[in-house]
């Protein structure tokens, strides 16, 4: 596993991504920065992260006949053994918001963007950005965010908790492969945030209304019953949730 630590980048997925242009990057290299200056969340959000207090790093992860239909897999993949290690440090009502939020109870702690690499029908390389919150304390314009130091009460050292990350995502990337696609989807929904409680739901600029989130399509996307028993699909874009 190469370790590339900076003090400084714009963000460690497009460091990563850039360095790929360059030269042959080898699986499993990762990318850590003290401080990233453009970070970058899903949907075209920022990843706001004071320096050296958290953890913002990127992962290459090359696949071998991985085709696009089977993209949510390393999402799962991923989400699965972020979980599993914050559990081990003991975060309360630990759940992952679909598509790859982990909450401790509604707040918002760990952020994850998978950027793929397409030819064809297959994915090549993935990167995995990972933004972690661990000893930031002043959150200012993420209503929702906090960290472990929060809900802990405790500094939880960064070098520790990387390796910790590292060690669970690549023996959950080396399991990693098509048949092991249902026992991974059924420890996700497992996790899975309000999955079997009536919740709030909003289509873009559409009203609000109730469903109740039932779990995950093979493409990733989420399977909610909506008042009138029906069952409907929803991708990234087309659904918002209101916690
Ligand atoms: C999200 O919740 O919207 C995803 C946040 C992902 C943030 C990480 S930090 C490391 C990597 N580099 C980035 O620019 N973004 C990801």
């Amino acid at each position: 596993m190469q370790r590339i630590k900076l003090s400084a980048t714009e963000s460690t997925n497009d460091y990563l991504k850039e360095l790929m242009t360059l030269k042959r990057v080898s699986d499993f290299t990762v990318v850590i920065a003290d401080t990233q200056t453009k970070g970058r969340g899903q949907v075209s959000a920022t990843w706001e992260s004071e320096p050296s207090k958290n953890l913002t790093f990127s992962v290459l992860k090359r696949h071998e006949a991985l085709y696009l239909d089977n993209h949510f897999l390393l999402s799962m993949c991923v989400s699965c053994a972020v979980y599993e290690v914050l559990l081990s440090l003991g975060l309360p009502r630990l759940r992952v918001k679909w598509p790859n939020d982990i909450l401790s109870g509604t707040s918002k702690i760990c952020g994850i963007l998978i950027e793929n690499s397409i030819a064809g029908q297959e994915i090549k390389t993935s990167v995995i950005g990972i933004g972690l919150n661990v000893n930031q304390i002043l959150f200012s314009n993420q209503g929702k965010a906090s960290s472990l130091k929060l809900l802990l009460g405790r500094e939880v050292p960064l070098d520790d908790l990387l390796q910790n990350l590292l060690d669970t995502l690549q023996r959950y990337l080396n399991d990693f492969n098509v048949s092991t696609w249902h026992s991974i989807l059924s420890q996700y929904e497992n996790i899975l945030f309000k999955k079997n409680t009536p919740a709030t739901f909003q289509e873009p600029n559409g009203p609000l209304f109730n469903g109740i989130i039932k779990g995950i399509t093979k493409e990733g996307k989420l399977r909610l019953a909506l008042e009138d028993d029906r069952i409907k699909e929803y991708g990234l874009k087309e659904i918002k949730l209101h916690y």
